[in-house]
């Protein structure tokens, strides 16, 4: 159906349209969902990766996955640039080698105010596809390296917290349940930059 000639409808400007998107908060079921692959990189995902990276810069975070969204398919974006300037793009991420052990504290957009220590391979080789269609390959190490294990692990329904003990992770949930009880306030929280 065309909308030409109807007035008041809103007059098409492509990419330059990019809305903000609602994050999941755990224990949301939602976020414990696999995420199915992306057959076409059409313009639907080219719509769903800039909207996701405004959210991000939003929130802001470094990292997001579709997941996070509510959006059920294997696309990740990821900036942890310290300008903020430098988007990456990951559709159907896998990782195809890793190496080596690194310990760093993380945080999630999906649960606000948590940071906690976790261990995961320091060196990762990824594949994936870009926003244009296009496969490529990436070494990735350091803060990178984290991030992207941290987005696929929300693709596969897996949070950070689930590496913690249960002790630990029973007291996050039931501090996150009063927090959105109260309102979900992001602004009783303390401010850090380094969540995806
Ligand atoms: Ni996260």
């Amino acid at each position: 159906m065309s909308v030409a000639g109807i007035i008041g409808a809103p007059a098409p400007v492509g990419n330059l349209v990019v809305s903000l998107l609602d994050i999941l908060y755990y224990p949301d079921p939602l976020l414990r969902r696999n995420a199915s692959q992306v057959k076409n990189v059409d313009g639907e995902v080219a719509k769903l990766v800039d909207n996701m990276l405004e959210t991000m810069y939003d929130a802001p975070g470094i990292g997001l996955a579709a997941t996070q969204v509510n959006v059920h398919q294997r696309v990740v974006v990821i900036d942890v640039s310290e300008e903020n300037n430098t988007p990456l793009i990951f559709i159907n991420p896998i990782i195809t080698s890793s190496e080596g052990v690194a310990e760093m504290q993380e945080g999630c957009l999906s649960i606000p105010g948590v940071y906690e220590s976790v261990k995961r391979p320091a060196d990762v080789r990824i594949e994936a596809i870009d926003r244009e269609g296009n496969p490529f390959e990436m070494d990735a190490d350091g803060l990178l390296a984290v991030c992207i294990q941290h987005e696929i692990d929300h693709l596969d329904g897996k949070l950070f917290v689930d590496y913690l003990s249960i002790l630990k992770r029973n007291r996050i949930r039931k501090r996150m349940e009063k927090w959105i009880r109260d309102g979900a306030d992001l602004d009783d929280l303390p401010e850090r930059p380094e969540r995806h």
